[in-house]
C-alpha cells in the first residue's frame, strides 16, 4: 500500500458499516456473500496452485507498457502506436507477485460473480489471468471476455484458463483496451459484469465506463480495482458514484461495485467491512 492508500483505509474505515447496519435485502444479501461467506471451493485450491507455478517460472516476456500498476503512471503505449517501441523484458514470476489480483481479491470476485450469475462478463486488464480464473470458474456457462494489451501476458493467461478447463466460454482478447472495447461490448451485446483492472489512471478509467455504459442494462454491475490508489482515482470513483445514471455504489475498498439499476429510487453509498473488523458494531 502506498501513503495515499493507508490514509484511504482509515478514512473507510472509520465510514465504514457492517452487514448489521444495512437494510437494503439486495445490499445486505450481496454483502454477506461477498464479504462473509467462509466457504471454501476447489476453484481456489486450483487458481492458487497456478499462481505458486507462476512464482517459480522464470519464464521472461515481452511486455508492453501500459503503466497499468498505479494511478500516477503514465501509459507508455497508446492506441496506434507500435507497442515494441515501450516493450520491457518481464519474468512470469514477477508479472504473478505484482500485477495479478490476490487471493482475497480473486475470491471476492468469485464470491461476486457466483451470487449475482452474469450471463456476460468483460475485464479489462488480463495480465496473466488469475482474476480471470476466479471469475470464469465461478460462472462457467457466462460468456466471458477479457482484454489485454500485451501479447505474451495474454498467451499465458490463456494457458491458464485452458488447463483449468475454462477455455470454452472464454476469449482473451489482444490490444489496447481504446481498440478492443468497442467491439468486445458490441459482441457481448447485453454488458452483465464488468471489471475494470486495466488502465489506474482516472481519464481512462472514466472513459472506458462511459463507453461500458451504453451496454448497460438495469441488472449491470461495474466492479472497480484500486479506486483509492491514488486522489486521482478516488475522485474518479466520486464521479462515477455521481454520475446520473449511478444508483447505488457499494464499496469495499479493494472492490468497488455501481449498479445503475433504476429500482434504486434514492441514490445510496455504502461502505462496507467485514463484520470481524467491527466486532462491537451488531446492531
Ligand atoms: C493489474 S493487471 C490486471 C490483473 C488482472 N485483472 C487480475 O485480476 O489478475 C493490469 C493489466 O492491464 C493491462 N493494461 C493496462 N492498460 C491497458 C490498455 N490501455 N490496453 C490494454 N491493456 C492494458 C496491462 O498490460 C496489465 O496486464
Amino acid at each position: 500500500m502506498n501513503l495515499f492508500q493507508i490514509a484511504e483505509f482509515f478514512r473507510f474505515y472509520r465510514a465504514a458499516t457492517t452487514k448489521y447496519q444495512l437494510h437494503s435485502p439486495f445490499v445486505f444479501e450481496l454483502a454477506c456473500a461477498v464479504l462473509e461467506d467462509e466457504r471454501w471451493f476447489y476453484a481456489f485450491r486450483d487458481v492458487e496452485e497456478i499462481r505458486q507455478k507462476m512464482l517459480k517460472s522464470d519464464v521472461v516476456l515481452h511486455v508492453e507498457d501500459y503503466g497499468s500498476g498505479g494511478g500516477s503512471s503514465q501509459s507508455a503505449v497508446g492506441a496506434g502506436q507500435d507497442p515494441l517501441a515501450a516493450t520491457k523484458k518481464r519474468s512470469v514470476r514477477s508479472i504473478a507477485r505484482r500485477a495479478g489480483s490476490s487471493a482475497g481479491q480473486g475470491q471476492m470476485l468469485f464470491r461476486l460473480a457466483t451470487h449475482l450469475q452474469p450471463h456476460t462478463m468483460l475485464e479489462l486488464g488480463t495480465s496473466v489471468g488469475i482474476g480471470a480464473m476466479y471469475l470464469a470458474s465461478a460462472v462457467r456457462e457466462a460468456r466471458f471476455v477479457s482484454l489485454e494489451g500485451s501479447s505474451d501476458t495474454a498467451h499465458v493467461a490463456r494457458m491458464n484458463l485452458d488447463w483449468l478447463g475454462l477455455a470454452k466460454n472464454t476469449e482473451v482478447r489482444e490490444g489496447p483496451f481504446e481498440e478492443t472495447l468497442t467491439k468486445a461490448l458490441q459482441d457481448l451485446q447485453d454488458l452483465d459484469f464488468a471489471f475494470f483492472d486495466g488502465n489506474h489512471r482516472p481519464e481512462p478509467t472514466l472513459h472506458y465506463f462511459e463507453e461500458c455504459l451504453a451496454f448497460a442494462h438495469e441488472k449491470t454491475v461495474f466492479v472497480f480495482d484500486d479506486m483509492h490508489w491514488s486522489e486521482g482515482m478516488a475522485e474518479a470513483w466520486e464521479q462515477i458514484k455521481n454520475h446520473s445514471r449511478v444508483t447505488l455504489t457499494l464499496d469495499f475498498f479493494e472492490l468497488s461495485l455501481a449498479f445503475v439499476d433504476p429500482d434504486f429510487r434514492e441514490k445510496q453509498h455504502f461502505k462496507i467491512l467485514p463484520a470481524r473488523w467491527k466486532p462491537w458494531r451488531f446492531f
